[in-house]
């Protein structure tokens, strides 16, 4: 059985394609999503990819992953600067965590070098795009042990 992989996606990530394009590109969050779900295949995982804009629905999706998915791959967004219930719920949930954002989060305004998601995760990617969730899907085959990694 392939390894079950959710990818959450934070506020205004649905707007990937609009939203300040030389900051995120001109790819949009389907466009991510397809990407995702071709080099997931490739790598042997499953892919459930989702975005919200509530910080309480990325909390309960964190908590419904618990024995549904076997690795998460987040990017919370502005929440990642700001939530300590998704840390808490992230902690709780027993699960690898692998955080990705577009940007370079370092290279930007002081308030977004700082993570909360980080204390939870085995690693974090940013600086490339929409490619990072690859490279966060190839690093999540490792974690887990597939053979095609
Ligand atoms: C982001 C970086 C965050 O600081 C910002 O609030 C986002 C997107 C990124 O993917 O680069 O919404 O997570």
């Amino acid at each position: 059985m392939s390894s079950r992989i959710l990818v959450l996606n934070g506020p205004n990530l649905n707007m990937l394609g609009t939203r300040e394009p030389d900051v995120y590109g001109n790819e949009t969050l389907a466009d991510i999503e397809a990407k995702s779900v071709a080099r997931a295949e490739t790598l042997g995982l499953s892919v459930t990819f989702c975005q919200t804009n509530t910080e309480g629905e990325l909390v309960d999706w964190v908590q419904q992953a618990r024995g549904e998915a076997d690795l998460i791959i987040i990017n919370a967004g502005a929440y990642t600067h700001t939530s300590v219930a998704l840390l808490d719920a992230l902690k709780a949930c027993d699960i690898p965590v692998i955080e990705v954002h577009l940007s370079n989060i370092h290279q930007r305004e002081e308030f977004r070098h700082h993570s909360f998601v980080s204390k939870a995760a085995v690693g974090m990617i940013c600086g490339f795009g929409g490619y990072g969730y690859e490279m966060a899907l190839e690093a999540a085959a490792r974690i887990l042990n597939n053979s095609s990694a």
